[in-house]
């Protein structure tokens, strides 16, 4: 397979989100595996997005985070829910921006070039409860301070929304 990514300048936020999340949807179509569309869908956030030294997901193993596919260099594997950026978000099912990671009680540094971070909690729908659950979240983070404003956390929980509903869930 072949995929030719589109080019985003990121001037227009929501006409670009918009376009990448078609994107995404296209580039999942007829796959339902879970690290299969991780691995794809955090390549091509990491790639379209400018600024990012880190884009991947933390999943829910066992009562806690666990590092899953991603982009960028080697991460903390274990977040326990309620700590640091990813666990506050998982926990508080909520979307997380912190325009500074150095202001930010308990962040987790994995990579010393970050300075802010947005956390989008991953949350699918059970057909037998009918209820809402968290498979995980979806992370970026930026060496630019404030690199996320409310433009990027709709248009990234619109792609976090196309990934989850690719697996089916
Ligand atoms: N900074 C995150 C940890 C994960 S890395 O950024 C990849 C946090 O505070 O949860």
């Amino acid at each position: 397979m072949s995929h030719e990514s589109g080019r985003y300048e990121f001037s227009n936020k929501p006409a670009d989100y918009a376009a990448l999340a078609r994107e995404l949807e296209s580039l999942l179509a007829g796959e339902r595996d879970l690290i299969a569309n991780a691995a794809n869908a955090t390549s091509l956030i990491y790639h379209a997005l400018p600024d990012l030294n880190w884009c991947g997901v933390y999943l829910l193993r066992g009562g806690e985070l666990i590092v899953g596919p991603f982009q960028g260099k080697p991460a903390c594997v274990h977040i326990a829910l309620g700590k640091g950026v990813c666990g506050t978000a998982a926990a508080e099912q909520r979307t997380v921006v912190v325009p500074d990671v150095h202001a930010f009680p308990g962040h987790i540094a994995c990579d010393a070039a970050s300075r802010s971070e947005i956390v989008i909690p991953l949350m699918a729908r059970s057909a037998r409860t009918e209820g809402d659950y968290l498979l995980g979240v979806l992370d970026l983070d930026s060496p630019k301070l404030a690199r996320f404003d409310e433009d990027d956390r709709r248009g990234l929980e619109a792609l976090a929304a196309v990934f989850v509903s690719s697996l089916g869930a």
